[in-house]
């Protein structure tokens, strides 16, 4: 005998009925409510009358995660997905295909004002700025990691699934991405593929294959245009990027902003946000292949030092590299906690930082404030830990002075934030 269930008081994977969408929630959802239990929508916008299927039911049935299926009554941001991939049990890449443009960036703004008023306590207005060198929020991922399916496909993940959707052309990657030719080919005994495109027109592939790893390596390259290196096979793995002038050594495996107008702004914004003078002492927690650390080093001059601290060894390796010519920069092969923890310096004058999504937290915020900086520049790609991390910060005597984000990563729901902050008695 199976149990029966009461769809209205208690639903289940699959079931469908009518909500109306009310505000956006971090994440790419926006929030329902059903007989008093919140849901969370993807594929809808706030205002909407949609019919959701539920996906899967929290913990403790606290919540429900659904889809919109149907829309019976049309919020004015919405419109027609350019991708065929996207939507309810389509690829997981993008949260907001069905989104404007313009609506996308004030959805973000909502984001980040309710992160600073529920984590941080702080009731502000933010607007998310646009950033050069997408089209209308398309074709600027200069980076991608394909998923490859048990048939050799290669395509993107199902939201919150293992599921592989092949795709024929990711409508977010840049043409230089998508000439590497990936998707059009198959990739038996592969686990994965990454690309990567830079702004001096190189193109390398890495290829994660299913153990045990092939004999013949060079079957690899069948089918990838001559011009595209092939991590591990063809060419040495070291590419480059320029950003205002300055050409930076990159691992294809390690961190680096994935949109192209990216680079350029965020470096532009930290240096606005710290104001360097010649003869500073810097640091630089997170620091990837060193793109703030380079820029910096060349405002404080000879007198001055930037000490730039990154747990990954090809980053850092790509730094030294990069910064062989400038010996005001110091690279630290460390986590960021431990560094600080080794009291390596007693104080700075000037601090950035660009944690993962997780953030910093209060360990490394309590050490950077005992550095006595004259400010310091969070970048952040996590709404809720940033807005965690402002609270810590008020609490340890320092006051958010600015907060700008930006839209680095459009029609997806993530979002890029700078945040400075000076002590309160300034
Ligand atoms: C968001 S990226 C920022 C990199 C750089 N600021 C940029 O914009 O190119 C974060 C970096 O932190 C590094 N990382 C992660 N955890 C770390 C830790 N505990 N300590 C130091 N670096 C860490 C990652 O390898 C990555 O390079």
């Amino acid at each position: 005998m199976t149990a029966q269930h009461d769809a209205a008081a208690s639903p289940v994977v699959g079931d469908r009925f009518e909500v109306e969408v009310g505000a956006v929630a971090h994440g790419g959802h926006c929030v329902a409510r059903h007989n008093g239990q919140v849901i969370f929508v993807r594929h809808s916008l706030p205002g909407e009358r949609v019919v959701v299927e539920v996906t899967s039911v929290g913990s403790g049935r606290r919540f429900l995660l659904a889809d919109a299926v149907e829309v019976l009554a049309a919020s004015p941001d919405r419109r027609e997905p350019p991708c065929p991939y996207s939507g309810p049990g389509g690829c997981g890449g993008c949260d907001w295909q069905h989104v404007t443009p313009q609506a996308q960036r004030h959805m973000k703004s909502q984001v980040v004002a309710e992160a600073m008023l529920r984590q941080g306590g702080l009731d502000l207005a933010v607007d998310v700025e646009s950033v050069v060198g997408d089209h209308d929020g398309l074709g600027w991922r200069t980076r991608v990691t394909y998923s490859v399916d048990s048939d050799g496909n290669a395509g993107l993940l199902r939201h919150h699934s293992h599921d592989v959707v092949p795709i024929e052309r990711c409508l977010l990657v840049t043409d230089a991405v998508d000439a590497a030719d990936v998707t059009r080919r198959r990739w038996p005994k592969a686990r994965s593929v990454s690309v990567v495109s830079t702004s001096t027109g190189e193109s390398a592939v890495t290829v994660e294959p299913m153990p045990p790893a092939p004999t013949d390596r060079a079957r690899l390259l069948d089918g990838i245009p001559e011009s595209v290196a092939v991590v591990g096979v063809r060419g040495t793995g070291r590419l480059h990027e320029s950003v205002a002038g300055t050409e930076y050594t990159v691992a294809a495996g390690s961190f680096w902003q994935v949109h192209p107008g990216a680079p350029e702004l965020l470096t532009r914004a930290v240096m606005e946000a710290l104001e360097p003078r010649p003869g500073d002492h810097v640091v630089d927690l997170y620091s990837g292949v060193g793109l703030f650390a380079v820029a910096l080093a060349d405002v404080v001059g000879v007198g001055g030092r930037v000490e730039a601290v990154e747990s990954d060894p090809a980053a850092c390796a790509a730094a030294r590299r990069t910064s062989h010519a400038r010996p005001n920069v110091l690279i630290h092969e460390d986590k960021a906690d431990h560094w600080l923890a080794a009291r390596s310096i007693r104080r700075c004058d000037l601090v950035v930082l660009d944690p993962p999504e997780s953030g910093a937290g209060p360990k490394v915020l309590e050490r950077i404030v005992r550095l006595s900086p004259r400010r310091i520049a969070y970048v952040s790609c996590g709404p809720a830990s940033l807005g965690r991390d402002v609270r810590l910060l008020s609490n340890l005597g320092w006051t958010l002075t600015s907060l700008r984000a930006f839209d680095m990563f459009p029609t997806t729901h993530h979002v890029e934030c700078l945040a400075t902050f000076v002590p309160h008695h300034d």
